[in-house]
């Protein structure tokens, strides 16, 4: 699919929206109260990715892992020590998606010849599930958000991993006391994001153009610090660490390919059709027009991989 428009129209048509108030926080985001509804808690934002067809253009033009940097996350979390039972080692995924980064689960456990373990998946949008049942078959899945994990009993996680997920539910209170309800005593919690290296002209500047669209449904952008603040403030959680210089990622894709990517991209895919319409536009011009990208067939789409760790008190 081409698209034609010029940036200058785009920008002028005023893409950013900055309808945020004046009870913002330094991080540029309002930090509120959760108290809604099992579906409700999910923004709506994310259900852009229930659209039809959105899970397999997810599938096809989001990254995969790379399996070092889920090598690091599991040993940080202790998931790749023998687990000598008698239960098995139970892993509790969040916003578990089509199932990239449990499909790099299994490829590190397989490395490892790691037994005993047990891995339940989670995701709140249907679609997604359906997906993930398709191209993960051996692997669990519940329907559920982070805020409502009523199907898993209390205790029952010696880890959770969220990737590519935890700016979803972070600053949800109810989501940070479901995870801590789930997680055995000093079990761990892991988080992953491949994010866009902004270093990249082309991608810094699309990025900058989701940027309010991400703020104007109130979702922190991954490299947002503020995701953090209501999980470094609860009294269960203890021991942060982090990596988020040493892993990269890159993928490689055609025209179609980016534009593909960006329309499984959450705030594009929810976006009413003539903003949709805009943005993909603005981004095919941007690809003509850079001299990085101008006269290429194939770009490379270059990730930073930024973890944190932390640990139930
Ligand atoms: C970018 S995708 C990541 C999917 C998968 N983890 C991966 O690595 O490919 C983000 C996922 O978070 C899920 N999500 C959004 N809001 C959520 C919430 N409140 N609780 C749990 N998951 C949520 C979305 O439905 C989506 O599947």
């Amino acid at each position: 699919m081409i698209y034609r428009l010029s940036k200058l129209s785009i920008l002028k048509s005023k893409l950013s929206t900055p309808i945020l108030t004046s009870n913002l926080n330094q991080f540029g985001l309002k930090l509120r109260n959760f108290h809604l509804s099992k579906m409700e808690s999910v923004s709506e934002a994310a259900r852009g990715w229930s659209n039809p067809g959105v899970s397999n253009i997810y599938e096809k033009t989001r990254p995969d892992y790379n399996l070092d940097s889920v090598e690091f996350l599991l040993e940080k979390v202790g998931a790749l020590k023998p687990h000598l039972g008698p239960e098995p080692f139970t892993i509790v995924e969040l916003g578990a998606g089509t199932g990239k980064f449990t499909r790099a689960v299994l490829k590190v456990f397989e490395k490892h010849a790691v037994k005993n373990f047990k891995i339940i998946a989670t995701e709140p949008l249907r679609e997604m599930c359906e997906k993930f049942k398709e191209m993960v078959p051996n692997v669990e899945i519940l329907q559920c958000p982070a805020s409502d994990l009523e199907g898993l009993p209390s205790n029952c996680a010696d880890t959770i991993l969220a990737a590519q997920c935890f700016h979803w539910f972070g600053m949800d209170p109810k989501a940070l006391d479901e995870i801590h309800r789930i997680l055995k005593p000093k079990g761990t919690l892991g988080i992953i994001w491949n994010l866009p290296d902004r270093s990249v002209s082309w991608i810094k500047t699309i990025e900058e153009w989701l940027d309010p669209k991400f703020e104007d449904i109130n979702i922190p952008r991954p490299d947002n610090q503020i995701m953090f603040v209501r999980l470094r403030n609860h009294d269960g959680f203890a021991n942060e660490a982090m990596d988020e210089t040493t892993y990269k990622y890159n993928m490689e894709l055609d025209f179609d390919g980016i534009i593909q990517r960006y329309e499984g991209n959450s705030v594009v895919s929810a976006a009413p059709d003539k903003e949709k319409e805009r943005l993909l536009l603005a981004i095919e011009e941007e690809m003509k027009t850079n001299s990085d990208t101008k006269d290429k067939q194939i770009y490379t789409y270059e990730f930073v991989i930024k973890m944190h760790w932390f640990q139930k008190i």
